[in-house]
């Protein structure tokens, strides 16, 4: 049985450099995309203070994303490519830092109490297939730090899975 110890370093590198260890060893010895996903949403949900979302949306055509395994509050199921700040990640190839959602004008409000959002995608061999997608009911909760730990988390679940 795995449980995720509770991460208490007040140290945002040390915090993400737990994380990091933990996440490999949970996936480590599973290479389905779901199962991989699910137990990331949810060491990501039980980890990482004041968040009210954490889960995937996996790229299942071309033109849009659907929802995958997360924690929180049910979700928006589809969102297409370019809308959003999930389907602005994707067109963009990058990791969106959102402070204000109220202030990103295309923010989809999936739950009211989203203040802030970081949505960092998933690639292999180049290609975009999914993101992973954080939101906060406090402004601004996430920065550059953030940004890179999550990017390190995509990384781990990218390596340790199989293609959808
Ligand atoms: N806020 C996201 C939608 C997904 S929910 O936050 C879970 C967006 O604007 O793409």
């Amino acid at each position: 049985m795995f449980t995720a110890k509770a991460i208490t370093d007040d140290d945002k590198a040390g915090l993400y450099q737990e994380l990091t260890a933990q996440l490999a060893g949970l996936l480590s010895d599973e290479r389905d995309a779901i199962a991989n996903a699910a137990n990331t949403a949810a060491l990501l949900f039980n980890s990482l203070p004041d968040l009210n979302w954490a889960g995937f949306y996996f790229l299942r055509s071309p033109a849009e994303l659907v929802l995958g395994p997360f924690q929180g509050q049910p979700a928006c199921v589809r969102i297409a490519i370019g809308r959003g700040v999930c389907g602005t990640a994707v067109e963009q190839r990058q990791s969106m830092l959102v402070a204000d959602v109220h202030a990103f004008p295309d923010h989809i409000a999936c739950d009211a109490a989203s203040r802030s959002e970081l949505v960092v995608p998933l690639i292999r061999n180049d290609r975009v297939f999914g993101v992973i997608d954080l939101d906060s009911p406090s402004v601004a909760r996430f920065d550059a730090e953030d940004q890179r730990g999550i990017e390190a988390v995509a990384d781990i679940y990218v390596k340790a899975s199989d293609d959808l």
